[in-house]
């Protein structure tokens, strides 16, 4: 699938306040700083369109894309990041939950974790909400740039093993670079395979 068009919808303070369209989304989602919306970027070929920060807790709006006029992307805040208050912690964390449940359009979710490091319980947690609550999703294995090869197989096999634990089958697994462009032809295909899917029913 070819990019042709991405634009920018709208920021949102809660899922009630979303746009409604009736088009297959895709939302990113994981930790402050794992590199939601520099992968968003990378993916469309944009190099602006989402706003990224090397300070963590940058977004902290649900924001909105429209691609190819056909479907569309969410980028979300991060959760869990311990520099804000407990108040907008729990306030961002209730968001990210009400989005995952409520949101009628949404096709897939794709949660990101960083390849650099071991499998932290946070994202774990989250991984575990979305089986209890029958939400596909993609885990996407971020700054693969970042790390050796051996490190990354190493955090690799320990997600596999704490997911085995929890599921019988495992998730798609994709590793991804936003500086090398690393996975993005997974990302864009897995997303198009799930749109002609959706579109036949
Ligand atoms: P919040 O909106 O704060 O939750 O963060 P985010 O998950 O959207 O992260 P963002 O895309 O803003 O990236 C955070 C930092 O990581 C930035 O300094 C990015 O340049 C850097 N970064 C993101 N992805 C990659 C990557 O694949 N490789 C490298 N080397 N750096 C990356
Ligand atoms: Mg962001």
């Amino acid at each position: 699938m070819n990019i042709n068009r991405a634009e920018f919808i709208s920021s949102s303070p809660s899922v009630a306040a979303c746009p409604k369209e009736a088009i297959p989304e895709y939302a990113f989602i994981g930790r402050s700083n794992v590199g939601k919306s520099s992968l968003i970027n990378m993916l469309v070929g944009r190099k602006r369109l989402a706003r990224t920060s090397s300070t963590p807790g940058k977004t902290r709006l649900i924001n909105h894309y429209r691609i190819n006029g056909e479907w569309l992307l969410a980028d979300l805040p991060g959760y869990g990041y311990a520099r804000v208050s407990k108040k907008e912690r729990d306030r961002l964390a209730r968001m990210i939950r009400e989005y995952v449940t409520l949101r009628p359009n949404l096709a897939c979710l794709f949660v990101l974790v960083d390849a650099r490091i071991p499998p932290q319980q946070i994202d774990l947690e989250f991984i575990g909400w979305l089986g209890e609550k029958r939400v596909p999703f993609v885990l996407v294995l971020t700054k693969a740039d970042k790390v050796s090869q051996g490190e990354k197989a190493g955090n690799v096999k320990l997600l596999k093993q704490e997911l085995s634990r929890q599921w019988e089958e495992l998730p798609l697994i994709i590793e991804s670079s936003a500086v090398k462009g690393a996975g993005r032809d997974e990302i864009i295909g897995f997303i198009s395979d799930t749109n002609k899917k959706l579109v036949r029913g």
